[in-house]
Parts: structure tokens; C-alpha cells; sequence
């Protein structure tokens, strides 16, 4: 059975993906610092899987940790999420974001290099591509500037690793750019779990329907698009997942010495407004919102051509928008309860 090292294990994509490995013959074994998820998150995959998955506390820039790791097993992969990603954090305290997502990667590498672990799966993002000059964005769509130092620390870590495989280093490297990564594992065992008020849409849609939050704000409905909010490519978490196993088993057939990027996303894009529709509409509840004031720095819109993650990774998404809502309220629920 491989090994694979999962950075950020217990997040919400990491424990997701964990699942997946499994699925699909894998042994994942998780390193996490805990700073943005729960322990329970293993308990709850060990019901899910059946797999008592290895799991080591701490940072994953903690070289002596890793060597322990690389001791215990023989690792064939690593797949690198664990990083900060509040992009209005990021601005407050840009060197926190380098030093933890930049450095971390940085570690990582040499690690990989000294043991020839040959694989790695990287988390990057669409904000890499900024507001696109055209829609939908493909691989080669030019990156743009970074809107944050969040959004910084991804393209300077996909930079790290072009330069790294220019250097005829050996590893084999995927990014995946995630679009916005929504809903849960079906069973509501596991699910997206922001510690404090959160940031992103889906969360403070479901902590409203469950009375955690009073009222969720729509941040702009003026914007040049079919409703005037926001339009953004809302994927399921598990064809996430799903495309992690894919893009691994695809680098364990390529020759040493390789470097690729995808899009995940499901190539069509949803307003705001619609994702708050479809929510009401699949789990019949209403939602108590309101329309506010843009946020400074939100782009507009944003989703992916999925071509070449269709085409090269055979991957396609299977959830619906309504599917991911369903289960980010059935997630929702059972933490309730
Ligand atoms: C942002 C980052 C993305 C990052 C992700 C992780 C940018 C442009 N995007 O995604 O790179 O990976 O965070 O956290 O930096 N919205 C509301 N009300 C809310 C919350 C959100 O209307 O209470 C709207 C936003 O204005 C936006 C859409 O919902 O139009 C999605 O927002 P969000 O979930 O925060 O994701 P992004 O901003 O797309």
C-alpha cells in the first residue's frame, strides 16, 4: 500500500481527500498543526473510511517532525494544503502568510528531495488569475498580479516550483487551481468547519439557516453580471477530492522531472444570489439576508474551462450545485445536533 503524506490532513479538502486515498488503495498519513481544524475530524474518518489513519500533531515546516514521519513509513507523495488562506488576515499580517505558506513549501521540497519521495499535489487557487480579462479561464489564461498577500503566496509557490523543476529536479509536480470548494461528505460526518465568524459564502449561508448567524450580507448586487452579485465556480468538495487521487496517480506514471496545472472547477459559474436561491429551494428553508456594500478586493467573475483537467486527468465533476448544498446543510445540521 503507498503512503501518501497529507499537509493539513484534518482541513476541510485534506479530510476529504483523505476519504478518496483510501477509496482508492491509498494509505494517507496526516500531519497537522490543529490551528484551523478539529482531532475529532480523525475519529470521524476512521468511521468513514474503516482505516486507522496515522496521524502526527504539528507544524509541517517542522523538519525534524517530518524526518520522524519518514522513518515510520516509506512515503510515495505528498499532497501539500496545509496553509493560512483569510485573505483579509493577509493583509494585516502579510508575513505570517510567507512565512507560513511560503516556508512551508519550502521545507517540504527539501524533505522530498533528500528522500526521493518523487510526487507532490499542490494546493493553488484561481485567485492566481485575478479578475480575467477572459472568461472561462484556461491553464494559460495569464496570471495577473495578487489581490492579496494570501493570493501572493500561491503564485509565489507555484513560481518555487517551476524553478525547482527547471533545475532538472526529479519530483513530479501537480498544482491544482481550486475554484470555490463547497458542500461535504455525504454522510455529514465531515465537512467545512471555520473556527470563528466565517469568511466565505457557504459557511455563513448554513451557520444563518441554523440560527448562528442573524443575517448573511450579499456583498454587492451592481456588479456587471446576470443579477449583479458575484459569479464564482462552485465546486463539491469531493470531485475535489477526487481530482487529488487523479492528478496523483497520473504523476506516478510520468518520467521524473515534471510539472503541470489544472483547474478544478466544474466550468460553469453561479451568481451569489443563485447559490442562496438554490439553498432555499433544495432544503427548503429561508434565508434572513440582506444585500450590502461590495467587498474591497472580490473579483467579479470567475470560472474554469475544464478542458484540459477533462481531457488529461479523465476527471469530471459529479455533484450538481443543489447536491453541494444539500449536503453543506446536512453537514450543518449534524454538527448541531
Ligand atoms: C476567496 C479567495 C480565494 C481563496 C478563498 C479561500 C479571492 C478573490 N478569492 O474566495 O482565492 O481561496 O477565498 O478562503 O481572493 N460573499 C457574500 N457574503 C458573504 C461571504 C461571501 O456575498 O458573507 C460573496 C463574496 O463577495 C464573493 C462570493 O460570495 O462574491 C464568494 O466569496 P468567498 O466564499 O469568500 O470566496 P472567494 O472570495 O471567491
Amino acid at each position: 500500500m503507498k503512503n501518501i503524506l497529507i499537509t493539513g490532513g484534518a482541513g476541510y479538502i485534506g479530510s476529504h481527500t483523505a476519504v478518496e486515498l483510501v477509496k482508492a488503495g491509498y494509505r494517507p498519513i496526516i500531519i497537522d498543526d490543529l490551528s484551523n481544524s478539529q482531532k475529532a475530524v480523525l475519529e470521524r474518518l476512521q468511521e468513514i473510511t474503516g482505516m486507522d489513519i496515522p496521524f502526527y500533531l504539528g507544524d509541517c515546516s517542522n523538519r525534524s517532525l517530518l524526518e520522524q514521519i519518514a522513518k515510520d513509513y516509506e512515503l510515495s507523495g505528498v499532497i501539500h494544503f496545509a496553509a493560512f488562506k483569510a485573505v483579509g488576515e493577509s493583509t494585516q499580517e502579510p508575513l505570517k502568510y510567507y512565512k507560513n505558506n511560503v516556508g512551508s513549501l519550502l521545507v517540504l521540497l527539501e524533505f522530498m528531495e533528500a528522500h526521493s519521495i518523487l510526487d507532490l499535489v499542490f494546493s493553488s487557487s484561481c485567485t492566481v488569475y485575478g479578475q480575467p480579462d477572459v472568461l472561462p479561464v484556461t491553464e494559460d489564461t495569464p496570471r495577473k498580479d495578487a489581490e492579496s498577500p494570501y493570493g501572493n503566496t500561491k503564485k509565489v509557490c507555484e513560481d518555487i516550483l517551476v524553478d525547482l523543476i527547471k533545475s532538472k529536479s526529479v519530483l513530479r509536480i501537480i498544482s491544482l487551481r481550486y475554484f470555490n470548494p463547497i458542500g461535504a461528505h455525504p454522510s455529514g460526518k465531515i465537512g467545512e468547519l471555520p473556527s470563528g465568524v466565517p469568511n466565505n459564502l457557504v459557511p455563513f449561508v448554513t451557520q444563518t439557516a441554523a440560527g448562528i448567524r442573524k443575517k448573511l450580507t450579499v456583498f454587492g448586487d451592481d456588479y456587471d453580471t446576470p443579477d449583479g452579485s458575484c459569479v464564482r465556480d462552485f465546486i463539491h468538495v469531493m470531485d475535489l477530492a477526487d481530482a487529488h487521487v487523479k492528478a496523483l496517480t497520473y504523476l506516478e506514471n510520468k518520467t521524473p522531472n515534471f510539472y503541470d496545472v489544472f483547474n478544478v472547477g466544474t466550468g460553469d459559474g453561479n451568481t451569489v444570489l443563485e447559490v442562496i436561491h438554490t439553498f432555499e429551494e433544495v432544503n427548503d428553508i429561508k434565508l434572513n439576508y440582506e444585500i450590502g456594500p461590495r467587498r474591497p478586493g472580490d473579483v467579479v467573475k470567475i470560472w474554469a474551462d475544464t478542458t484540459k483537467i477533462n481531457q488529461v486527468l479523465g476527471w469530471h465533476p459529479k455533484y450538481s450545485l443543489a447536491d453541494s448544498l444539500r449536503d453543506s446543510w446536512n453537514w450543518e445540521k449534524k454538527l448541531k445536533e
